[in-house]
C-alpha cells in the first residue's frame, strides 16, 4: 500500500501521495526498491519506452558515443552521426520530407514547427498570416505557447490571462456525436465548423493546423471519424494553411505505422515527433520538414530561426538511430498493428462493466473511457477522480496505466489510456486486462455501496 505521505523533493507530482522508488527497468517491467514488479503499460509518460527499458545495446552504444562526442558547437560543426540521422528520419516520414532536426522535448518539437510554419508563410510574403487554428480538448505540449495552441482547459487555467491568441475548433469525437447524426453527417458538421472557423478568422491570417491523429493523453486514444482528416487537409489546402502533425505520441510506430496520420490517407506538411523516437534513452524530439516547407528556405538561403543548446547534439542522434535499428530489426511496427488489434479485442472484453463506455485504439495506442450510464453516457463527477483511484488502484496490483480526466468537456469526463511497449507480449496483455478487471470490480463495488 503506497502511503500518502509528502516526502519527495520534486514540486510536480501530487503532493498528496508518496510514489515508491524504481531501481531499475527491464523489458516491460519496472522495479522498486522493494523489489516489487510493475508492467508499465503507459511507457514511461505514455509512449516513450516503445523499444521496453533496459536493453544492453543501448548501454554499449551510449557509451562509445560518450566516449567519442556528446555535444557539438553546432554554429561551427556538423557531424555524421547527426547528418545520417536526420536522413534516416526523412527516409522514416512520409515521401516527400526532406529536412529534419533534432531538439529535447516534444513541446520544443511543437513549438518549433509552428515557428517553422510561419517563416515559410512569411519568406513567401504572406506576413500577415500567424494565426494557429487547433481543437479543444488536445495537448501539444506545456509551455505557455504550446498550452495555448492545445485545448486543454484543466492545464490552461492558470494562466488564462497570458492565452487566447488561436482559434480553437472541436475535437473529432465519434463516441460523443450527437445521436440522431450519421458518422458521415457528424464529419461534415465537423468540417464545416473547420472551414467556417477558417473564413470568421481570416484566411489570410492563419498559418498552420495542428492535430494529433489519435487523440491521446487529453481524451484518451480517440480516432478520427473516417474522412475527417481527408476533409480538414482539402480546406487546409484551399487556404493555403499549413497542416502541422503532431505525432509526440502517435508516431514511431505507435499507432501501427511509422506515423500516426499514415492511417488517414494523407500527408502532412510538417512532422512534430518525440517520446518513443528514443525509447526514452535520452531527451529527443524531432522536427521532419516537407519539401515545399523548406523549399523558401532553400531559396532564400535564410536559416531556421530556431535554435536550441543542445539541438541535433551526436547523443541524441546515436541514441534515435539505434532505436531505429531496433524497430526495424524487431519490426516493431508491424508488431503493434498485429498486438494493437489483439490488445482492443481483449480490452473489449471489459464492456461487461456497466461503466465501460467506449474501448478505443490505434495500434497499440489504446484508450477505456468510463461511463455513469451507458446509455445517456453521462459522466462521472469530476470529484471522484474515478480514473485516478483506478491508476493507483492498478499500481498497486502491478500494472501501470495512463488515467486520464476532462475527455467531455475538459472537466468531466474519465478515460485510461494505455500504451505498452510495442515489445509486448500476448500474455503480459493479458496481465494488463486482467489487473483493470480486478480495478474495475473493485470501483463497481464501492460505487454501489456507495449508492445504497
Ligand atoms: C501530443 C503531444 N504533444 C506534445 C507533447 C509534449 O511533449 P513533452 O512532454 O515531451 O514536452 C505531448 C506530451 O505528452 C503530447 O502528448
Amino acid at each position: 500500500m503506497i502511503k500518502p505521505l509528502i516526502h519527495s523533493m520534486a514540486v510536480c507530482p501530487d503532493m498528496t501521495r508518496s510514489y515508491q522508488k524504481i531501481t531499475h527497468g527491464k523489458g516491460v517491467y519496472l522495479y522498486d526498491t522493494n523489489g516489487k514488479r510493475y508492467l508499465d503499460a503507459s511507457s514511461g509518460s505514455s509512449s516513450v519506452s516503445n523499444i521496453g527499458h533496459g536493453r544492453e545495446e543501448m548501454v554499449e552504444i551510449m557509451a562509445d558515443q560518450v566516449s567519442k562526442i556528446t555535444v557539438l558547437p553546432t554554429h561551427a560543426f556538423n557531424s555524421d552521426v547527426v547528418e545520417g540521422y536526420l536522413q534516416r528520419l526523412t527516409e522514416f516520414a512520409p515521401e516527400g520530407f526532406t529536412k529534419a532536426w533534432t531538439v529535447m522535448s516534444g513541446t520544443e518539437a511543437v513549438e518549433n514547427a509552428i515557428k517553422l510554419a510561419l517563416q515559410y508563410h512569411q519568406l513567401r510574403g504572406d506576413n500577415a498570416r500567424f494565426k494557429i487554428i487547433s481543437r479543444w480538448n488536445t495537448y501539444h505540449g506545456n509551455s505557455v505557447f504550446t498550452l495555448d495552441v492545445g485545448g486543454m482547459k484543466m492545464r490552461r487555467g492558470l494562466y488564462e490571462q497570458w492565452l487566447h491568441n488561436f482559434p480553437h475548433i472541436s475535437s473529432a469525437y465519434s463516441y460523443r456525436k450527437p445521436a440522431d447524426l450519421s458518422e458521415e453527417e457528424y464529419t461534415q458538421t465537423l468540417l464545416e465548423e473547420f472551414e467556417n472557423t477558417v473564413i470568421r478568422t481570416g484566411p489570410e491570417t492563419v498559418a498552420a493546423f495542428i492535430a494529433e491523429p489519435v487523440i491521446a493523453a487529453a481524451m484518451g486514444a480517440v480516432p478520427p471519424p473516417k474522412n475527417y482528416f481527408k476533409g480538414i487537409k482539402y480546406i487546409c489546402e484551399k487556404y493555403g494553411i499549413l497542416y502541422i502533425s503532431d505525432e509526440i505520441l502517435s508516431g514511431f510506430g505507435r499507432t501501427g505505422e511509422n506515423f500516426g496520420i499514415n492511417n488517414f490517407g494523407i500527408v502532412p506538411d510538417i512532422i512534430a515527433a518525440g517520446k518513443g523516437i528514443s525509447g526514452g534513452y535520452f531527451p529527443l524530439s524531432a522536427v521532419i520538414a516537407s519539401e515545399k516547407v523548406v523549399q523558401p528556405l532553400i531559396d532564400t538561403k535564410s536559416a531556421f530561426l530556431g535554435g536550441h543548446t543542445f539541438a541535433c547534439n551526436p547523443m541524441g542522434a546515436r541514441v534515435g538511430n539505434q532505436v531505429l535499428d531496433i524497430m526495424e530489426r524487431e519490426q516493431l511496427v508491424a508488431r503493434s498493428k498485429y498486438m494493437g488489434k489483439l490488445f482492443k479485442q481483449k480490452l473489449e472484453s471489459l464492456y461487461e462493466f456497466d461503466i465501460v463506455g467506449d474501448v478505443r485504439g490505434v495500434g497499440l495506442q489504446c484508450g477505456v473511457e468510463l461511463v455513469q450510464d451507458k446509455v445517456t453516457k453521462a459522466p462521472f463527477p469530476p470529484e471522484m477522480k474515478l480514473s485516478k483511484q483506478i491508476g493507483y488502484k492498478a499500481i498497486e496490483k502491478g500494472v501501470v496505466l495512463y488515467p486520464g480526466s476532462g475527455s467531455v468537456d475538459g472537466k468531466a469526463g474519465d478515460h485510461i489510456l494505455i500504451t505498452p511497449p510495442l515489445t509486448i507480449k500476448e500474455e503480459q496483455l493479458d496481465e494488463i486486462v486482467d489487473v483493470m478487471r480486478d480495478c474495475l470490480i473493485e470501483v463497481t463495488v464501492a460505487s454501489k455501496k456507495l449508492a445504497i
